[in-house]
């Protein structure tokens, strides 16, 4: 298939970027959104020019590195697709494709597509973990959780951090990242000893890193490429007001 790119080339985060449109023809339909931009890049390096800057990693749709927006939606308009997720079949032959960085006062492109996404791992560091002491594996079922609630941890969990609840957001917001990362453990028996403490942090911390503030437009619920729900923001919402009564921080 043929088609038509517009790239935003910047060579860094403080010179001024455009859109720069390439074409590129003979793309095998099954290739990944992210082998199509390889395809760009060896024509671009064997004329001599400037390959395009992107984030991948593990071309799985595990790891949350190649947020790219496309055609107005971070990592394209499929539901539940990751960037290295999204194939060429999806693209009708002759069509001219946008593909942006992340825009978001939290992000600020590092070159061309790349933006530097270290406010993320910020705001796991203010509190998304669990550091009491949880002892040995236990056996099997030693600890009762109830099914309902193993099931949201699990989708909670299943958050890969790339980014594009905040990129979808017209406020940039990490709530629902954040969310995410509250009730995975909110949920949990292990996560509960540290909970009013955890969800303090890391909402202190996302106002201090330039976040915006939630507007309940559930955008960042709709480009999710995991699907992770709003319901998590709600019980982050419901957790911080109940620590800030009961367990303020010093
Ligand atoms: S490269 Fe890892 S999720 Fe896409």
């Amino acid at each position: 298939m043929n088609i038509t790119l517009k790239i935003w080339r910047q060579h860094n985060a403080s010179s001024k970027g455009q859109l720069v449109e390439y074409q590129l023809n003979n793309v095998p339909a099954e290739a990944s959104f992210l082998e199509m931009l390889d395809i760009l890049n060896e024509q671009l390096v064997l004329k001599g020019e400037d390959p395009v800057a992107f984030d991948h990693d593990c071309r799985e749709g595990i790891c949350g590195a190649c947020g790219l927006y496309i055609n107005g939606h971070p990592h394209g308009r499929f539901k539940n697709t990751t960037t290295c997720q999204l194939h060429m079949r999806k693209f009708t032959d002759g069509e001219t494709i946008t593909v942006e960085p992340w825009r978001s006062e939290a992000f600020p492109i590092i070159k061309d597509l790349m933006v530097d996404r270290s406010a993320l791992d910020k705001l796991i560091q203010a509190g998304g973990y669990i550091s009491v002491h949880t002892g040995g594996v236990p056996d099997a079922n030693a600890i009762p959780i109830n099914k309902h609630n193993a099931d949201l941890a699990m989708d909670a969990a299943s958050c890969i951090g790339c980014g594009a609840c905040v990129a979808a957001c017209k406020n940039g917001s990490a709530m629902l990242f954040v969310g995410a990362k509250v009730s995975q453990f909110a949920l949990l028996p292990q996560g509960q000893v540290e909970a009013a403490d955890r969800v303090q942090k890391m909402v202190a911390r996302m106002d201090e890193l330039g976040f915006g503030s939630c507007s309940n437009t559930y955008a960042c619920q709709a480009e999710c490429p995991k699907g992770i729900s709003v319901t998590n923001i709600a019980r982050m919402n419901r957790q911080f007001l109940a620590a800030k009564i009961a367990e303020p921080l010093k």
